[in-house]
């Protein structure tokens, strides 16, 4: 079920092919340096299986550098599944992902992202103990969005006393694209503290909700990057940040849940040249694997381990702020060059 791909860049890329199912995929160990690799299962429809490689050795990556910032003992590590969830998702083709899961002998820890939910995570453990993200059992994490708000909303205080000089985010305006799981949860915690929040999603129910519950404005969804606002927190899809968005953006710190927020890394420059403070997304994001990171490694006592590892993620991007102001250089930057010199110690 499982062909080998030779890479370069990734430690071990699998093509996953199940005809009797339907499975097609990808799984791909970016790094397993600083541990078993982790990271969820995307199931989507991608215009060619060249994209659905492209997408699984991005998303990857990104896993190492956001389980090492973190500071989990877990590398990098993604799975794809192409196809329509709605039409091709079945307990059968999940059971045979569950399968090559299983084959891989613990190399790789999955769990939800896109199309995937916990039930559908119940259906692969029936194969394969590597799963997490359950809603039950004896180590279950469950939904990870509000830890992953929380470390937003952490990241958000750390970036507000850099630009702002203040940590507090009472009357700050904050622009927020995507109200989904996390974009919802922050709003919440946003609220409590006296931000005002301007905000938008393709959902217009899920507006008309923070405009009830929170007092938010609403905008359009290709307005609220461009909105007259403190603070911008893209919590929608990645991309987001790109050389047409930019320029038109007038809050002077970005920090959100999405992943990949910037469309190319060069982005982080133009940011800085504009002087909008950006906060690395697999920073600001990492409540999330954190929350997960204790179901994989079996923590007993959860609630005080996430709170601390929370507190160490804050500490964290305090110092790369810190670094990349003293160096004159983005903080996306500065992020990377952390995580490299961090799994090159563990190396040696
Ligand atoms: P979600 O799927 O629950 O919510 C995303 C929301 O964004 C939806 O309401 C959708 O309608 C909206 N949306 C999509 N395109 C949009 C656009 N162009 N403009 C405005 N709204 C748009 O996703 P969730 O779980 O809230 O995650 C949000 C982002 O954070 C994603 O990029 C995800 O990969 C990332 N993330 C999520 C974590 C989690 O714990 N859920 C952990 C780490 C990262």
């Amino acid at each position: 079920m499982l062909t080998k791909i030779a890479s370069t860049t990734h430690e071990a890329v699998y093509q996953i092919s199940d005809p009797e199912t339907g499975l097609q995929g990808f799984i791909a160990l970016h790094s397993t340096r600083l541990g078993p690799a982790a990271g969820g299962l995307r199931m989507r429809e991608y215009d060619s299986a060249q994209a659905a490689l492209e997408d699984v050795l991005k998303l990857s990556r990104g896993m190492t550098y956001k389980n090492a910032a973190a500071g989990l003992p877990l590398g990098g590590g993604k799975a794809v599944i192409m196809g329509d969830p709605k039409v091709k998702k079945t307990p059968e083709l999940l059971r045979a992902m569950g399968r090559a899961v299983d084959a891989l002998d613990g190399r790789y820890w999955t769990a939800e992202d896109m199309g995937m939910s916990p039930e559908d995570m119940a259906e692969l453990a029936r194969e394969t103990r590597y799963v997490a993200g359950l809603d039950s059992g004896s180590h279950a994490s469950g939904d990870p969005s509000p830890v992953t708000a929380e470390g937003v909303f952490n990241a958000m205080q750390v970036g507000a006393t850099h630009r702002f000089g203040s940590a507090d985010l009472k009357g700050k305006t904050v622009a927020i694209q995507g109200l989904g799981h996390v974009g919802w949860h922050l709003c919440r915690m946003l609220h409590d503290v006296g931000a005002r929040l301007i905000v938008a999603d393709m959902d217009a129910a899920r507006v008309a909700g923070t405009v009830k519950e929170f007092g938010a404005q609403p905008a359009a969804p290709d307005e609220i990057h461009r909105v007259e606002a403190d603070i911008f927190a893209p919590c929608a899809i990645g991309g987001t940040l790109n050389s047409r968005t930019i320029p038109e953006l007038r809050a002077s710190l970005v920090c959100g849940a999405a992943n990949n927020q910037l469309a190319q890394t060069s982005d982080a420059d133009i940011l800085d040249e504009r002087d909008i403070l950006y906060l690395p997304d697999y920073v600001a994001n990492g409540g999330g694997i954190i929350n997960v990171a204790a179901e994989i490694l079996k923590i007993e006592n959860r609630t005080p381990w996430v709170a601390e590892k929370l507190d160490t993620l804050r500490q964290t991007m305090q110092r790369i702020l810190s670094k990349a102001r003293a160096e004159r250089s983005s903080p996306a930057h500065v992020a990377d060059r952390t995580v490299d010199e961090l799994i090159l110690q563990e190396a040696v």
